[in-house]
């Protein structure tokens, strides 16, 4: 889980409508999965998207910060509940122990307490957008929901596919998670009615890509970036493990597919991967993929006047190449201190 964004005073108020907007629409039932919703709400989350979502809005005619329309935040709470629904399935789907560092749902309260938790935030999401009133919102919804679920069953199905190629992860990733980043812009530019609702969908969907990239490196292994998830152990093949697997030949690459196969990761086996990973190059490579999408994501950007709006969007992005900077770091210095 990536902790890069920086907590920006400017947003807390806005932050704390959207807060309000969803636990007061949680707190209208009486349901133990509304209770469940609001626990695992209230652990957290960076807000990341409905953030974005306010910004795209009013970057576009340079306004500040104030005078948030009511529609504006219900929508900023539909995409928070959307991607809350699809933690409590992704939970299930990944076997997951821990969300945010507290025990996952499904593991406190079981899978189908988590499976329906999650199909309540998305109902209640959708009422949200409803509610909004915003024309033409409802159908991006709708798009995006049937885009996560493809990317979601695209992943599943290429579960320890040692031949998975670029495009394949690319396509998995942004249908998976790029999608509602890109929704979220987009909505935002939809509800203030500028002709940047494609540029705005643009930047969301490059920010997103690059988002879903750093998370799958820090979830790659559970070292070095201490995460507390490990894709690897699922079968879950990102960028630098397609390279690895793409450049590894005859018994070496037996003997990565047989860890992974294993699901051993302990420290040897964890070394030899990063080993590995960085004898070919393969996190400098993605770094510089991620990059070129912050890169498309900024440039995105450059159409539009200073104003607090966008200059805190650049600053998302700015804080995204560090954190990815930092992960590289983190990966070298891992395999400087094996080395040694
Ligand atoms: C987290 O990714 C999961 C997603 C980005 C998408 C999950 C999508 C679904 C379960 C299908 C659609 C569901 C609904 C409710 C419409 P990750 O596993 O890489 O990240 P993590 O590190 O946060 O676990
Ligand atoms: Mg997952």
């Amino acid at each position: 889980m990536i902790h890069a964004l920086k907590k920006y005073d400017v947003l807390r108020e806005i932050v704390d409508r959207c807060n309000t907007v969803v636990i007061e629409r949680i707190q209208e039932n009486q349901l133990r999965e509304a209770n469940i919703a609001l626990e695992s709400f209230n652990n957290g989350g960076k807000r990341l998207r409905p953030i974005l979502l306010v910004l795209s809005a009013k970057t576009p005619d340079g306004g500040g910060l104030h005078d948030i329309d009511d529609a504006l935040i219900q929508l900023a709470g539909a995409v928070e509940l959307v991607h809350l629904a699809t933690l409590f399935h992704d939970d299930v789907i990944d076997q997951v122990d821990s969300r945010r560092a507290k025990l996952s749902a499904r593991l406190k309260y079981g899978n189908y307490a988590s499976v329906l938790s999650g199909d309540f935030a998305l109902a209640e999401a959708l009422d949200l957008v409803q509610k909004s009133g915003v024309s033409g919102a409802m159908p991006e919804f709708i798009r995006t929901l049937r885009t996560l679920v493809r990317g979601e069953s695209l992943e599943t199905t290429h579960k320890f596919d040692y031949a998975l190629n670029d495009a394949q992860y690319y396509e998995i990733i942004s249908e998976k998670s790029a999608s509602l980043f890109a929704l979220s812009c987009k909505v935002g530019a939809l509800a203030s009615r500028t002709e940047y609702i494609d540029a705005l969908g643009h930047f969301g969907w490059n920010l997103g890509m690059a988002f879903q990239m750093i998370d799958d490196l820090d979830d790659m292994l559970d070292n070095p970036q201490q995460s507390y998830d490990c894709d690897l152990r699922n079968g879950y093949i990102a960028l630098p493990m397609i390279r690895v697997l793409g450049t590894l030949k005859d018994g070496h690459r037996d003997r990565l597919v047989r860890i992974i196969q294993s699901g051993d990761f302990g420290p040897e086996n964890e070394r030899y991967i990063v080993g590995l990973c960085m004898e070919f190059g393969a996190f400098t490579q993605t770094h510089q993929t991620i990059d070129r999408h912050l890169e498309r994501a900024a440039e995105a950007l450059t159409r539009f006047a200073a104003s607090p709006a966008k200059d805190l969007l650049v600053g998302v992005v700015g804080d995204l190449r560090a954190y990815a900077n930092q992960q590289v770091e983190n990966f070298a210095g891992f395999a400087r201190r094996v080395a040694g």
